[in-house]
């Protein structure tokens, strides 16, 4: 058995050989700089934990997780494009240091790669690991337009939002832990109760990543905090507030969202501070407790000694208290 540490360090090593491709260099140097950046690797890690619970030769296997790396990296080109972001792990974004046209086309050869890693080795699990895959990707697209179409609505539930990062986050990590359990021939029940566990877990992922995005550390963070705010996304927190506010606070935060010409860093403060009048950053807290609780419950269901999963539990305390 593995430790997350070991496993990191035999996805970074995987993927620092891995090459892309050479020519032409406009094409493959984004995505040299992309994936060379690092970031947490959590998807690829989490594959490998799932497939450790039944099977030591977690090497067999590090071609599909890079292929989910690499596909979720590409999801973070073209993101960093539609959510106007100019800065990621603590670098410019692809489409600030080369142009939008990059970010296209070098997440689009990304998503590419990304379908030849994971049908790599041929083996006999490749028409059920590329159908959980092409399913998860799929949603993904539909949880980002719905996260784009949202930007301009004012009466987002929560039900609404709830749904939509289950699609642009949660999948993908569910679909991660499920493919590692598919890979070592995992008993059906297990793959879907894994694949559970990433589902809730996802949701605690992103409200995280909403929670940072308002009250990151901007040094640890990576990204620009209130990037979100200037967006109009409609994160949990923001749902909150116009759910909380009385009719003082709501004209505040209404003519804020409609604002057109205003000073980006007074728009950042004047929403936070109503977040912080309004309490919205512990109902957030509840909310992400709450998903790893479910979490938590989705893995006590895999019929594999408690040991075992000591490293899937550790992650998962992990992400819930991260930084960055
Ligand atoms: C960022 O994902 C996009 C979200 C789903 C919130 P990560 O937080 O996993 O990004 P990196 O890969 O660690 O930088
Ligand atoms: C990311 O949501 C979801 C995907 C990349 C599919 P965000 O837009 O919140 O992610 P960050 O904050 O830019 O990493
Ligand atoms: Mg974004
Ligand atoms: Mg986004
Ligand atoms: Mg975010």
């Amino acid at each position: 058995m593995f430790t997350d540490s070991q496993l990191l360090e035999k996805v970074n090593i995987y993927l620092s050989h891995l090459i892309y491709g050479k020519q032409p260099e406009g094409l493959y140097n984004p995505i040299k700089y992309a994936m060379s950046l690092g970031g947490k690797r959590i998807r690829p890690v989490l594959m490998l934990m799932a497939y450790n619970l039944y099977r030591d030769d977690v090497d067999c296997i590090l071609s599909q997780a890079a292929g989910v790396e690499t596909y979720h990296n590409f999801t973070l080109l073209h993101d960093d494009l539609m959510d106007n972001a100019d800065l990621r792990r603590g670098k410019p974004t692809v489409h600030a240091k080369w142009s939008k046209n990059a970010a296209i086309l070098s997440g689009d050869a990304m998503m590419l790669i990304a379908y030849r890693l994971m049908t790599d080795e041929g083996s006999k699990y490749v028409p059920s690991v590329m159908r959980v895959f092409s399913q998860a990707a799929l949603e993904v697209c539909e949880g980002q337009q719905y996260d784009m179409d949202f930007e301009t609505r004012m009466d987002v539930s929560e039900d609404e939002y709830l749904e939509m990062i289950r699609l642009k986050t949660s999948v993908l990590l569910a679909a991660s832990l499920k493919i590692g359990a598919l890979l070592a021939d995992a008993p059906d029940f297990d793959a879907d109760s894994l694949y559970d566990f990433g589902i809730n877990l996802g949701m605690a992922f992103q409200l995280r990543d909403d929670l940072l995005d308002v009250y990151g550390d901007p040094k640890v963070f990576g990204k620009k905090v209130g990037g979100d705010i200037l967006c109009n996304k409609k994160t949990y927190l923001l749902i909150q507030a116009l759910h909380r506010s009385d009719p003082r606070q709501l004209e505040q935060l209404m003519s804020w969202l409609h604002a057109k010409d205003y000073n980006p860093q007074e728009k950042i403060k004047a929403v936070t501070s109503l977040y912080d009048a309004l309490n919205i950053r512990s109902l957030c807290e509840e909310r992400i407790s709450y998903y790893t609780q479910l979490a938590e419950i989705s893995l006590d269901k895999v019929k594999v000694a408690k040991d075992k999963k000591q490293p899937l539990l550790r992650e998962m305390n992990k992400l819930m208290f991260r930084e960055a």
